[in-house]
């Protein structure tokens, strides 16, 4: 028989460090209520499905299943159950020092949420209890710069290997709680507010002045070589295309390329702001929703306009973001444009879509050369030019809307196939490939007039 279990939610979305609420978990149900005092501060809660607001004292009550054991702004907390995640074996490396070596499945997860759910992405902590979430917090940070070159240069690299034993010395430095979703090696650090000039410091806890958060990412280059000079361009290209991108940065780090983004879950001052991403918003709401591919576009655009919560305020405005990202992927050739490379967050009071991340043109690399991950408009039983017609007219969008962005998108790709072959480190295959791929696209775009 299971041994219910129980943790509790931290916040420091008002900068001074707030317990939200409980979870309780049996053998069969993942429970979470809201702690009276944070009920009266009038922050938003734990996802946007859950609003404190309406929520109030009742419990949230969730039967557990094989692919949500928490809630899913709790279990996005969890870095997924695979040997291959960098994340996920870079804790358990932690544990393991420490003497902890979990049981494999469910037992992992809850010991990797013990010691490593707080600090992360996002507004939400979670500690064994609350003697344990307030002694992380009044733990003194160091909060000095280093240059990462030489300190730990050589053990990150062994890290890149995804497999090195020898976690220490980077978790001394980097601090045991970061933990990022995805398949890509990614560190959260500080650095100068100024911008990148090499030194990295632990992710900030307090507001403190002259630094900012970041991620880095590193290429995985036996798996896929160029990927981070491939991303840099895909961001700046969204960023001509009006959308809202961080700040970021392209180096390297002792030879291995690396981009460094500036976080947008954290304001000016280092204080958590909300933010969920699309995968953990639609399952909360929706439990046919199992992976982070397993619904269609024009499904979000439906949850968008007929959610009873309110996802964002301006459905609109989001409706029509959702159409150009989906647009500029398919220009740019990125096929993995999935629910959790979209956020929501919560921007002093209203919610919108988060700035782009994430929005690599994947199709570079063979074994991901699909055409989108998730299904739009009937595309498939349909043609594509049919589909962006339904898929935009479900969105609530006219042929001319349609044809307008079309426009506008193939406009300021005009120039990607010359950008992408100026690139230093994608290899000539996958230049060719996806060149090939985005001009053949540029050709059906051009015809739905
Ligand atoms: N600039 C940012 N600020 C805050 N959160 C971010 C930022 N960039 C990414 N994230 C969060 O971190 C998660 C992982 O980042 P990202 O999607 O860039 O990499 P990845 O998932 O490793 O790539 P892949 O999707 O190919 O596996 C995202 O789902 C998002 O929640
Ligand atoms: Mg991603």
């Amino acid at each position: 028989m299971a041994t219910d279990r129980e943790a509790v939610v931290w916040t420091r979305m008002s900068m001074r460090p707030a317990k939200m609420g409980r979870i309780y978990l049996t053998g069969s149900e993942c429970r979470f209520t809201y702690a009276e005092d944070f009920l009266k501060t009038g922050l938003p809660g734990l996802g946007v499905v859950y609003p404190p607001g309406i929520i109030q004292r009742t419990t949230i009550v969730r039967q557990r299943t094989e692919f949500f054991d928490l809630l899913p702004p709790l279990q996005s907390l969890v870095p997924p159950r695979s040997e291959r995640n960098f994340q996920r074996q870079l804790i358990l490396g932690y544990l393991a020092d420490k003497g902890i070596v979990p049981a494999q499945g469910f037992d992992a997860d809850w010991a990797i949420l013990m010691n490593a759910g707080h600090g992360g992405i996002g507004h939400l902590d979670v500690f064994e209890n609350d003697n344990a979430a307030m002694d992380w917090y009044r733990f003194p940070q160091k909060q000095d710069l280093r240059a990462v070159t030489d300190e730990f240069g050589f053990t990150l690299k062994e890290f890149l290997t995804w497999f090195s034993v020898d976690s220490d010395v980077l978790i001394q430095l980097i601090g045991p709680s970061p933990s990022v979703g995805g398949a890509i090696p990614k560190l959260l650090v500080s650095i100068p507010k100024s911008g990148w000039d090499g030194r990295i410091g632990l992710p900030i806890r307090d507001g403190v002045g002259g630094l900012i958060d970041a991620i880095l990412k590193f290429e995985q280059t036996a798996t896929y070589p160029g990927i981070i000079e491939l991303e840099a361009l895909a961001l700046d290209l969204h960023e001509e295309a009006g959308f809202e991108v961080p700040r970021r940065w392209q180096t390297e780090i002792n030879g291995i390329p690396t981009l460094v983004i500036e976080r947008f879950d954290r304001d000016v001052a280092g204080t958590p702001v909300f933010t969920e991403t699309l995968y953990s918003v639609m399952a909360s709401g929706d439990r046919r929703i199992t992976n982070h591919y397993s619904t269609s576009y024009d499904a979000i655009g439906r949850a968008i306009e007929s959610s009873p919560i309110d996802l964002v305020r301006e459905k609109k405005e989001a409706n029509l973001h959702l159409l150009k990202r989906l647009l500029y992927a398919l220009a740019t050739g990125n096929g993995d444009l999935h629910l959790e490379n979209m956020s929501v967050i919560n921007r002093d009071g209203t919610l919108s879509f988060s700035p782009v991340y994430d929005p690599t043109p994947m199709r570079a690399y063979s074994i991901h050369n699909m055409l989108t991950v998730m299904p739009f408009g009937g595309y498939g039983e349909v043609h594509l030019k049919e589909a962006l017609l339904r898929f935009a007219a479900n969105l609530g969008f006219k042929q001319k809307k349609l044809t307008d962005l079309i426009e506008e998108v193939l406009s300021v790709t005009s120039s990607y196939p010359a950008r992408i072959k100026a690139l230093k480190k994608l290899p000539g295959a996958n230049k060719k490939n996806l060149i090939k791929i985005v001009s053949a696209m540029k050709t059906d775009l051009g015809e739905i007039k």
